[in-house]
């Protein structure tokens, strides 16, 4: 009986060692503990078996019963870990492989420069407004002392959405706006950053460009405040060795108005083709609010004076970042931009 069950068990193991798939496996123990199976035949065979060799006959069925099982888990867990281990590699994401690049972008010249005006601003005591870019001839003009068919209106040529509406010239139009709706007509110290548009169509010039104005509103505010102020703006955007110079000007409302230039950030004052060898460099326009523009604000020019002052951001960013034509703020080239990606501005 030995020996049989011997040469069974080893037929099993040869036939264990020959499985492949589940499938195979199952049918192996169909045919070993199925119904009419080797092992269930076995089982019930004992019953043949004289008493005093039953014991070791159910010994020698057991030896075999229990390769069948233990082969049987064995090859089990195998072939559902490669099932495993197959599903796995095929649904692999090969991570090698090259992503789709995203380009990150980098500020644009034009907001960096409002921020960096902004910072010095704020750092000053002055909140920052915004105000509308579609304005009404009123808050663009008729408020700002330009009366209806005042001739400086002719060089800030617009595009009128209709007899009252414009896209603004200038944000000197939030001066009226800020003084409006300062309802308790307490101090001003705001400045308005922000697009502003006209009817200019030659080299120099753009229809669309930006500006910043400046208003401060107070009791004894005198000229000599405005030049401070705008000496340190100079000084901190463009550099301390910079110089200011004030020339006499007109706007309609200021008075007294004045031009204000800086010298040239390219020669620093000897001359160069930048400033037309004059050595200064047009920067803003300024002046003290006219009495006129206080009164329609709602303030009493008896009590209260102020400065105001507005200059091209475009023009500042190229000054302060040393971009040699205006042209490449809006030609989008990118690596005209790139260059602003990491940039340390202090060191431009
Ligand atoms: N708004 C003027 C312009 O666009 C610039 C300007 C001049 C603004 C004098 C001011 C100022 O606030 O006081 O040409």
């Amino acid at each position: 009986m030995e020996e049989k069950i011997q040469l069974l068990k080893k037929e099993l193991l040869e036939k264990f060692d020959s499985v492949k798939t589940m499938q195979e496996l199952n049918d192996l123990k169909v045919q070993y503990q199925g119904k009419k199976g080797i092992i269930t035949e076995l089982n019930s065979g004992i019953k043949d078996v004289p008493a005093e060799e039953k014991k070791e006959y159910g010994m020698q069925v057991n030896v075999l019963r229990e390769a069948f099982n233990t082969g049987y888990e064995t090859i089990k867990t195998r072939l559902e870990e490669e099932a495993v281990n197959r599903k796995l590699k095929e649904e692999t994401i090969d991570i090698s492989l090259p992503s789709v690049k995203n380009m990150r972008g980098s500020k644009h010249p034009f907001n960096r420069i409002i921020e960096e005006v902004e910072d010095l601003f704020v750092s000053m005591g002055y909140d920052v407004v915004d105000g509308p870019e579609l304005e009404d001839d009123e808050h663009c003009f008729r408020l700002l002392n330009y009366t209806v068919g005042h001739p400086a209106r002719d060089a800030q040529d617009t595009f009128y959405i209709d007899e009252e509406y414009l896209l603004r010239t200038q944000t000197s139009a939030s001066q009226s706006r800020v003084m409006q709706a300062n309802t308790e007509k307490s101090p001003i110290r705001v400045i308005c950053p922000g697009k502003t548009y006209r009817r200019d169509d030659d080299a120099t010039h753009s229809h669309q460009f930006g500006q910043v104005e400046g208003l401060v509103i107070d009791k004894n505010i005198s000229l000599a405040d405005l030049k401070g102020t705008l000496e340190i703006f100079a000084k901190k955007l463009l550099g301390e060795e910079t110089k200011v110079r004030f020339r006499p000007s007109y706007f309609p409302f200021t008075s007294p108005s004045c031009e204000v230039d800086v010298t040239c950030f390219k020669c620093g004052g000897k001359g160069c083709p930048l400033c037309k060898k004059t050595g200064w460099i047009e920067l803003l326009g300024a002046g003290m609010v006219h009495p006129n523009v206080l009164r329609m604000g709602g303030y009493d020019p008896d009590k209260f004076t102020g400065f105001a002052f507005g200059t091209g951001l475009d023009r500042l960013a190229m000054f302060r970042y040393a971009i040699p034509d205006i042209r490449y703020m809006y030609t989008n080239d990118i690596r005209f931009l790139k260059q602003f990606d990491e940039t340390d501005v202090e060191n431009v």
